[in-house]
């Protein structure tokens, strides 16, 4: 059945709208109909009038943005009375042994600081574009990968994500009960 699906999320970047874009198509080749917000501090968004929401939120020195805990404590009643899903985008899921809700040390945490626990959660590396960024936030993720053991050339771009698990995501969303 055609439904009405929010996309609320968070970036720095643009690759967690890029991972959107992408459950966007295959929401909308199911037939939904589909909205892509980005949250902001404050966000007044009237969530109402959608049937399923989805939130995602990359991280960023070990943290989503503020404004995606603000959004959910919020919403919260509207999250647990519709379908709802929650997936968040960070370097260290690139790791098998650290891509799921038990696992992903940032998304554990995350969810043991909200109420809300979403039904469907999913987990996807992002990517690292060490020329985009300025110097200091350079230096600091060529630590980061280094640190566990990832890709530090300067000059490279470096894409993890499983389109593949991107796009199941996708159909699980658009399968999830009314
Ligand atoms: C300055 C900086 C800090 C980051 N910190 C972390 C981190 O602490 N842990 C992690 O797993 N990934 C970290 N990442 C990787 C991001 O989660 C990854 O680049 C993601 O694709 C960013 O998504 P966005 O473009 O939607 O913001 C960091 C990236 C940058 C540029």
């Amino acid at each position: 059945m055609s439904s009405k699906i929010l996309i609320a999320y968070a970036t720095t970047d643009g690759h967690t709208l890029e991972i959107c874009r992408r459950l966007q198509g295959i929401a909308e080749g199911d037939n939904h109909e589909v909205t892509l917000h980005e949250l902001q501090a404050g966000d007044g968004l009237d969530v109402s009038s959608f049937d399923r929401i989805v939130v995602g939120a990359s991280i960023r020195y070990g943290k989503h943005k503020p404004e995606v805990k603000e959004f959910i404590d919020k919403n919260q009643s509207a999250l647990e009375s519709k379908p709802s899903a929650f997936f968040s985008v960070n370097a260290v899921a690139r790791k098998p042994a650290k891509k799921t809700a038990e696992t992903n040390p940032y998304v554990r945490k995350f969810l043991s600081k909200i109420s809300w626990q979403p039904p469907l959660v999913g987990i996807f590396a992002g990517k690292i574009d060490y020329p985009a960024y300025g110097a200091f936030d350079r230096t600091m993720i060529r630590f980061i990968m280094w640190m566990g053991k990832g890709p530090t050339d300067p000059t490279g771009t470096f894409e993890f994500t499983d389109w593949d698990s991107v796009d199941e995501f996708g159909e699980k969303i658009s399968q999830m009960s009314l």
